[in-house]
C-alpha cells in the first residue's frame, strides 16, 4: 500500500458496486453483493501481508511452506454499517480479532459522537483494518482511527466501499500514514453530507431500515 488512495478497479468489484448503487436493489441482494464485494476488497487490502515459512509434511515429502507472519490481524468495524463489510472479510480471514467503534453522525453538525468502543489487545503488533462502507466527510473515520492509534495501532489501513474527495482529503490531512482502499471515488458530498452519486444510506440499505 504505497499510495494514500487505492481504488480497486477489478471488473467484478465495479459490476457488483453498480448493482448495489441501484435504488431498486432489494435489501437481500444488497447484503449479498456487499458480502461478495467484501471478499474481493479483503483480498486486495491484505496483498502486502508479510509471510514466513513453516516446515510441514505433505503426503509426498516435507517442505517449507508460506504462512502468514506475526500476530493475527485486527478488524475494526465502525458501527453500524461497518458490520456489513466486516462479515465478508471475516469469511476470508476467520482468525482475525475484531473490534467495534460506535459512532453516529450528529445530523446538525455532521460531527461524530462516540457511544461505544471495544478493541482487541496488542494492536501495536497487528495490522489493523478499519472498515466503514462510506468515507463521506471523513469525520467518523478520522475519529475511529484516532481511537485505534490511542490503543497502540501503528499499521492501519482504512477500507471502504465508496469515498468522497472531501473524506479522502480529510483522512490524508489527519492520518497521512493510513492508506485508504475503496471500490470507487465518487463526485462529492451533498448538503446533507451524503455521497453523490453514492448509494444512499449504507446502514439503511444493509439493515432494511429507513
Ligand atoms: N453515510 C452513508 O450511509 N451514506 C452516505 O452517502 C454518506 C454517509
Amino acid at each position: 500500500m504505497g499510495q494514500h488512495l487505492t481504488v480497486v478497479d477489478h471488473p467484478l468489484v465495479q459490476h457488483k458496486l453498480t448493482l448495489m448503487r441501484k435504488a431498486d436493489t432489494s435489501t437481500a441482494s444488497f447484503r449479498q453483493l456487499l458480502r461478495e464485494i467484501s471478499l474481493l476488497l479483503a483480498y486486495e487490502v491484505t496483498r502486502d501481508l508479510e509471510l514466513t515459512t513453516l516446515r510441514i509434511d505433505t503426503p509426498m515429502q516435507p517442505m517449507d511452506a508460506p504462512i502468514l507472519e506475526g500476530k493475527k490481524l485486527a478488524l475494526v468495524s465502525i458501527l453500524r454499517a461497518g458490520n456489513g463489510l466486516l462479515d465478508g472479510i471475516l469469511e476470508l480471514i476467520p482468525a482475525a480479532r475484531v473490534g467495534f467503534v460506535g459512532m453516529y453522525r450528529d445530523p446538525e453538525t455532521l460531527q461524530p459522537v462516540e457511544y461505544y468502543s471495544k478493541l482487541p489487545n496488542l494492536l501495536e503488533e497487528r495490522m489493523t483494518i478499519v472498515v466503514d462502507p462510506m468515507l463521506a466527510t471523513g469525520n467518523s473515520s478520522v475519529a475511529a482511527i484516532d481511537l485505534v492509534k490511542k490503543k497502540g495501532a501503528k499499521n492501519i489501513i482504512f477500507l471502504c466501499l465508496l469515498a468522497a474527495p472531501e473524506g479522502v482529503a480529510r483522512m490524508k490531512e489527519a492520518h497521512p500514514d493510513v492508506p485508504v482502499v475503496t471500490a470507487a471515488l465518487d463526485e462529492c458530498l451533498n448538503d446533507h453530507g451524503y455521497i453523490v452519486p453514492g448509494l444512499g444510506d449504507a446502514g439503511d440499505r444493509i439493515f432494511g431500515t429507513k
